[in-house]
Order: C-alpha cells, then structure tokens, then sequence
C-alpha cells in the first residue's frame, strides 16, 4: 500500500520505518525541514535503538516531505501521529491534530479515489468521531464512509523498544464504524498473528488511556508499597518479585523507584482525568498515581539529604538524565525535578547520561556541569545519585567508595559502595 504519515515524531517515524519494512511505499510528513532532511539521508532526527539502522534499510521505500497535501494525494491511507500534549488545565491540546486535518481535507477535497485516515495520535475518547470526523468533513465537503474511510489505531510502543513492539504487538486494537476501512486495515495488518481487536474507534481510543493509566497505576502503587517497605526495613524488590508471580497480577512494571516520566504516562493520565471532569466524575485512582509520582523523585535528594546533611556547596553526582534507559527523551524525566530540587538547595551538579545530554542542556544550560563519562561525573563528588538504570551504570567499580542513592535498582551499585541507599525508601 502506499502509506502516509503526518508526523515524524517517535510514533511517526518508527510507523513509517516499519511499514516500509513490509514492503509498503511510506511517505513521512513533517513540519520541520531539517528532520525531513535528516531522515532522507536515512538519519535518524532522535535517538530510538535501530531505527538508523532500519531507515537505512528502507531507503527506498520511505521519503520524507513537508508538503503534507501532496503526500496525501499521492497515497492510499493516512495516519495521524501527530503530538497531543498536555494543555493549560492537563487537557489534551488537539491543535496539531485539528491542523493536520484542515490539511488532510484539503488534499481529500482536490482527490477522486477513495482514501482511508487513520487516528493513531493519543487522543480522548470521543475525538475522532466528534472532532476529527465533521472537521474532515467541513474542510474537504465529503461524505466519511463513502467518500472516505474513518479509524482510530491507536500505538502501544515504548521508547527505546519501539521497533520491537511495532513488529510483536500484543494486539492490534482497530477502532472503526465501516467494513471498507476495516478491511483496509486488516489487510495492512495481516501479516501480523497477534489479536485483532475490532471495536468503535470511541473504545479505541478509551483503550489507549486505559492500558496507559494502568501501567502508572501499577508503578504508582509499587512506590506506594515501597515506600511502607523502606519505613518498616523491607525490600520491596522481593516484596514485588513475589507478588509478580502471581498470574492475576504479573511481573510487569513492578519496579520501585523515583517514579514515571516520559511523554505518555503523565500526559496521558492527566489528560483521562481532565476528560472524567467534564463528565463531573472524579477519578481517585488516577489522582492518587499522579500524586504519588509527583512526590518520588524527592525522596532520592530527602534520602541523600539525611546522609549528607546541608547541601549547600556541595557536589553531587546525577548519573541519567533520561526518563528511561536507551532513550534521549528527557520529558517530564524525574532527573528534572531532582537537578532543579539539588540547585534550589546550593549543590553543585554534575551529570551524565549517555544519550540525553544535549536535551538537557536545552533544559538547564549552564547551570549544571555536563561530563563526557560516567567515570568523570562519579570522579567529581562523594555523593552519586542513580536516577536512569543505563546498562553502562551497572559496572559496579564506578561507585567505590561513593555514596551511592540508587532510584532505580541497579544492584551492582551496592557491592563496592561506602555506604549504599536503595530504591526502597
Ligand atoms: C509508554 C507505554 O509503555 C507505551 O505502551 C505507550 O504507547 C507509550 O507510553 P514509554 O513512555 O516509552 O511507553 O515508557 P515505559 O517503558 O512504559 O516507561 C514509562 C516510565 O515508567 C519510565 O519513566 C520508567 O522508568 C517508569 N517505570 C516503568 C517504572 O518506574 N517502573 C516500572 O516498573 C516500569
């Protein structure tokens, strides 16, 4: 099929790479000239472990434009992965997606043959229906269904283990109203034998905020959990390993620490509580799993403090600045409110993150110190914060003789450290 995609974002770009890969003409669409550049020299715009690799690969099969009309013209379906960020009041900002669906009218009012658009952006339940569908329909004076197809696909790929996820879903969820945009995306799919879950794209996208806020609610609830463990002398990583194995509860996202950052997690639940609200519902869970998140990443600089005293002129070490290994995204990244919480406190910082540094500087400028190794940023303070689980900070001789204040569990941190605070607070 010939396939385009508005946005090359992490969703966009990874799509786009995987599709060519099965053998389908993928245009990738994007506002910024030198991504789109970037990625017609088959260079990745963002770090995401072997999509250079792939889009090397796919060379042929994949362009990017900025030209998003004609991209839709010269293509058979569209997919929206546009970015849906959080608003004002934590609603969802739909303006990138109401923009790219003037355009996407546009191109649909200028074209005779028939053409699917595909939601993959995360959006509220309600949007492609509500929003999406009449703005389509005012902007290109067509008919959805007949003219057009209309479905809500939403994505479950993590960052840094996209291309993986893309290629070995655990279900692909199809969010439609019509048997031609169905079979449209059976078809795209049909070399993949996960289930296949077809439903309206309204529960679609319901899915998609659900899984996220129950993956936070998980986490959330392990801290919660972690927390009481380190006030009663408990490790809460055996506590977790045997809960895990009870197949009701699984061992998944089960990990105890500074909390969960990144562009999906908070976003996404602060987006489905802002939805509840509208409906005058007031959402407890999803409101105690921010709250608890919120205050995590402080408990690694209170446990830090209690060994340490006053911080004041003091150097401390932030190993990771990533909100997760293998990743270069630094949003909403509990390294933020850690450095900003060490600053506001008179230390003086020292970072390293293998791939993150470069956005962090965009954050921090020249406040802090930025080290070319992790054996630098260790050699620079007696105190040494883990805040990403990078693989490079499991070798255990970084922290000889460190104290050391693990967020995140790298158990090869305690062995040679002078004095070792773990994740369980
Ligand atoms: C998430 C979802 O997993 C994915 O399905 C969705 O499409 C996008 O959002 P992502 O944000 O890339 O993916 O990362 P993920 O691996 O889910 O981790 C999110 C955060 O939770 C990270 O900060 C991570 O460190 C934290 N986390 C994860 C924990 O603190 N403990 C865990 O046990 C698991």
């Amino acid at each position: 099929m010939k396939i385009s995609i508005i946005g090359s974002g992490y969703v966009g770009l990874v799509t786009g790479a995987c599709f060519a890969k099965l053998n389908n003409e993928v245009i990738c669409v994007d506002i910024d000239k030198d991504k789109v550049e970037k990625i017609n020299r088959g260079i990745s715009p963002f770090y995401e472990k072997g999509l250079d690799v792939l889009l090397k690969d796919v060379k042929d099969r994949l362009k990017a434009t900025t030209d998003i009309k004609n991209a839709v013209i010269n293509s058979d379906v569209t997919f929206i992965c546009v970015g849906t960020p959080r608003g004002l009041v934590g609603e969802a900002d739909l303006s990138y997606i109401e923009s790219a669906c003037k355009d996407i009218g546009e191109a649909l009012k200028r074209k005779d043959e028939y053409h699917l658009v595909v939601v993959k952006s995360t959006v509220p339940p309600g949007t492609t229906e509500h929003r999406i569908k009449p703005l389509l329909e005012e902007v290109s004076k067509k008919e959805t269904y007949k003219d057009f197809g209309l479905a809500m696909n939403p994505e479950f790929l993590r960052e840094g283990n996209a291309i993986e996820d893309f290629m070995n879903p655990d279900r692909i969820v199809i969010g439609v109203k019509d048997d031609r945009s169905k079979e449209i995306l059976l078809e795209l799919y049909k070399d993949f034998n996960c289930p296949k879950l077809i439903v309206s794209p309204t529960t679609a996208e319901m899915i998609k905020y659900a899984s996220n806020a129950f993956l936070a609610i998980k986490i959330s609830f392990i801290n919660e959990i972690g927390n009481l463990c380190k006030a009663l002398g408990i490790d809460v990583y055996e506590v977790a390993k045997g809960i895990g194995l009870d197949k009701r509860i699984g061992k998944h996202f089960l990990r105890a620490g500074i909390g969960f950052g990144g562009s999906c997690f908070p976003k996404d639940v602060k987006a489905l509580i802002n939805k509840a609200r509208e409906h005058f519902y007031h959402p407890i869970i999803l409101n105690a799993a921010l709250e608890i998140n919120e205050a995590q990443p402080y408990k690694l600089v209170d446990l830090l403090e209690k060994k340490a005293g006053n911080l004041r002129g003091k150097d401390v070490t932030v190993l990771g600045l990533a909100f997760k290994p293998n990743t270069d995204d630094v949003r909403e990244a509990p390294s933020i409110k850690i450095v900003n919480a060490l600053l506001n406190k008179g230390a003086k910082v020292h970072v390293y993150d293998p791939k993150a540094m470069e956005n962090f500087k965009r954050l921090f400028g020249n406040k802090i110190d930025y080290c070319n190794s992790a054996r630098e940023a260790v050699s620079k303070s007696k105190y040494v914060l883990i805040v990403t689980e990078w693989n490079e900070f499991k070798d255990k001789e970084l922290y000889k003789e460190k104290y050391v204040f693990d967020g995140r569990r790298v158990d090869e941190a305690k062995e040679l450290a002078k004095y070792y605070e773990g994740v369980c607070w």
